[in-house]
């Protein structure tokens, strides 16, 4: 258990006025989680304190090999105030896997826990009102040893900041245009794209910089070696309803383990639809578009929760998805995780974990 020192800020920011124009990510609440590692030490000195810019060395090891890993959750408040984590220690177990690939010490799920709950209590006034806006949590390790030398560092910071959010889309729950890349590609076997580091999403962005330019909100990536099979979709997973099937890529290295996929899928299969996990070729997909089949695309993410694809462009070729309009399955799904997440449902799979009162 660690003990954390609270040192509050002696300056709180003004609260956002209007809940509805939140975006994403953009407002920082007063505090931040820190803790430092030190190779013989370990991870020590856990405190929260005013949020506030870092003060590193300009050989940090993080600005030039990018030794660096994240996570992305979200505290929701509920009718009566309650404050609340969904399935907050599979995002910790993730964190571990991402630290093990990028040689970073792990933080113990139970540490990385306690530390999100400590700060979202701290914060708990900053948690939004608004229905649909949450207070985005955003963790994060990063390597601090000095020098220009290519090895894993001795020296690290884990730190939580928090943002008050809307949508991620500028869309809402409005579906989404989808550009598949066949030019770049995201991740290869053996590579990092099963982790959340921040390198994935630097390598990502020209793609996505060139997508947006022709009015497509993201792109969706093949598999780095034949260009063949779809993976994932630059901020959340992806998912294909076909027929009354629904098939996803399975992760198997080179695909991002979203806590929202697999909670979709569980809850896909308690209500009976089959979830097919594999390699599914983008060919067939555009052809079951072709024919009529093609019935809903959605993406799956902590920051885009259930996102709807209305279009989906491969080699020059666009297919429009059912009638343009969110689909049943896809709307079934946002309403179970966003009813539970806000505490309007009931939490019949144990994901919900509560933010309870001590600071
Ligand atoms: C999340 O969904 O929390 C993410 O981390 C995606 C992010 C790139 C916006």
């Amino acid at each position: 258990m660690l003990d954390i020192k609270i040192t509050r800020t002696a300056a709180p920011k003004a609260k956002p006025e209007d809940e509805t124009k939140l975006g994403f990510g953009k407002k920082f609440t007063d505090h931040m989680f820190v803790m430092e590692y030190e190779k013989g030490i370990g991870w020590h000195n856990p405190r929260i304190e005013p949020y506030a810019p870092f003060q590193l060395d300009p050989a940090c090891v993080v600005f030039h090999y990018a030794q660096e890993i994240f996570e992305g959750m979200k505290a929701y408040r509920t009718a009566d105030d309650t404050i609340q984590l969904f399935r907050p220690e599979v995002n910790a177990a993730r964190m571990q896997d991402s630290s093990d690939r990028l040689c970073i010490p792990p933080i113990p799920v139970e540490d990385y826990v306690q530390a999100v709950k400590a700060l979202v209590d701290v914060e708990r006034d900053w948690v939004p009102h608004t229905d649909g806006a949450s207070l985005y949590i955003r963790p994060f390790v990063f390597a601090t040893d000095v020098g220009l030398g290519v090895h894993a560092s001795h020296h690290y910071i884990f730190s939580i900041i928090c943002s008050p959010s809307g949508a991620y889309y500028a869309e809402g729950i409005n579906p989404v245009r989808i550009y598949v890349e066949d030019e770049y590609i995201r991740a290869a076997p053996g590579l990092t794209g099963f982790t959340k580091c921040g390198g994935n999403y630097a390598a990502s962005i020209k793609a996505g910089e060139l997508a947006a330019q022709q009015g497509y909100a993201q792109v969706l990536w093949l598999d780095g070696v034949e260009k063949k099979y779809v993976e994932e979709v630059g901020s959340m997973n992806i998912l294909f309803n076909i027929d009354c099937k629904v098939y996803n890529a399975a992760c198997e290295g080179t695909v991002l383990p979203g806590v929202t996929r697999r909670s979709c899928i569980e809850l896909l299969q308690d209500w009976g639809y089959e979830v097919v996990e594999g390699k599914i070729a983008i060919a067939d997909i555009m052809q079951a578009g072709r024919e009529g089949k093609l019935e809903e695309i959605f993406g799956t993410g902590t920051a885009a929760v259930v996102s709807p694809v209305k279009e989906l462009t491969w080699k020059g070729e666009s297919v429009l998805i059912g009638d343009g309009n969110i689909g049943p399955v896809t709307q079934k799904l946002y309403d179970t995780m966003t009813g539970m997440q806000w505490g309007k449902l009931p939490d019949t799979k144990g994901w919900i974990s509560v933010v309870e009162k001590v600071y």
